[in-house]
């Protein structure tokens, strides 16, 4: 043992280990007091402030009254007396009035996203890009029309565009024909267009008719688009869309979303929505 007196200034615990290792009582250094007290000052005044302390059958509830459940709720409020300023406007007004009107618009195409996503995206994709088989809604190639007031109708209605199977009216030579000219974006380049009664419903120039949902055949926008289209266009001649009494006959109903389905404001905003995907006329 060698001598065994404290050299430094700081109260000694009378600890001593291997004969030379010290244990003094140091204060921390001042910068951690500092953290320290900053710390439990926080706690208090937090758990004054906010709702914090557990009790037996409940907790504090703060000098505030804040809590989590209250600041959603509000918000929640202010958020239903900002769309009340527009949905008590719509019941009101027409489709047409309510695309005419920029703010009710904006409000409406916001709103709307979510009614088509629950009632028209299975069928015309989420915006509007269509599917096989189902009308795309976000360009300017109209079956029906893309004025706000047929949208509407489209709609409310529902469509069902029929066209005539022509497989037992027409040879193999004669359907063939007429897929190569509607092919070539070209249908009034045969004659058998005009005197195989293509024309009643397509137009004399083969460009469709709004009236009866007929295809615009001169575009090369496809309504039945497939990976091998000349084979989509023989289908259509051959079994036609809709046509009741050929089974295979391509199928195409837009339903009705008039009467029980929808409202008729959903109806409307649904219209303006549809109008703005990009092809509205
Ligand atoms: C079950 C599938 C299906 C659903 C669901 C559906 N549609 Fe359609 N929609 C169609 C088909 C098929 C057509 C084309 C009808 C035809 O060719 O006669 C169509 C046509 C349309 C047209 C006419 C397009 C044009 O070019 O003139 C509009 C507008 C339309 N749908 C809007 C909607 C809206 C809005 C909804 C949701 C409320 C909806 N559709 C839900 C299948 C559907
Ligand atoms: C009774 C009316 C009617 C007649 C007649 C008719 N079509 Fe159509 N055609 C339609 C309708 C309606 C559609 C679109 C159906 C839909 O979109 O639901 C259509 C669609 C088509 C399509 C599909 C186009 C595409 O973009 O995929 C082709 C091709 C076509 N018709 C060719 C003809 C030819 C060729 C004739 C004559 C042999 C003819 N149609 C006679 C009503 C008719």
């Amino acid at each position: 043992m060698s001598d065994n007196t404290n050299p430094y200034s700081a109260p000694d615990t009378g600890h001593v280990w291997d004969d030379n290792l010290r244990e003094l009582t140091n204060d921390p250094p001042k910068w951690w007091m500092m953290g320290f007290h900053a710390s439990w000052i926080l706690v208090l005044v937090y758990g004054l402030i906010y709702p914090s302390w557990p009790m037996l059958t409940t907790h504090t509830k703060g000098l505030t009254g804040w809590t989590q459940i209250g600041e959603y709720k509000k918000d929640l409020a202010a958020l239903d007396k900002k769309r009340a300023k527009y949905e008590d406007q719509l019941p009101g007004m027409s489709a047409a009035a309510i695309l005419a009107d920029d703010e009710l618009k904006n409000y409406v195409v916001r709103s709307a996203k979510v009614l088509f996503g629950d009632n028209c995206a299975a069928c015309h994709g989420t915006g509007g890009q269509g599917n096989p088989d189902f009308p795309v809604l976000a360009d300017d190639d109209w079956l029906y029309g893309g004025d706000i007031n047929t949208i509407v109708t489209s709609i409310t209605n529902g469509r069902n565009g029929i066209m005539t199977a022509h497989g037992g009216t027409l040879s193999e030579a004669q359907i063939n024909e007429l897929a190569d000219a509607v092919m070539a974006g070209n249908p009034t380049s045969t004659p058998l267009f005009a005197s195989k009664g293509c024309t009643a419903c397509h137009g004399a120039d083969g460009k469709g008719s709004n009236l009866f949902g007929s295809a615009n055949l001169t575009d090369g926008i496809w309504r039945f688009a497939a990976k091998d289209q000349r084979a989509s266009v023989v289908y259509t001649i051959t079994h036609g869309v809709n046509f009741p009494s050929d089974p295979q006959t391509r199928n195409a109903i837009m339903p009705k979303f008039g009467g029980t389905k929808l409202t008729e404001t959903d109806i409307k905003k649904l219209a303006v929505y549809v109008h703005a995907l990009g092809g509205g006329q």
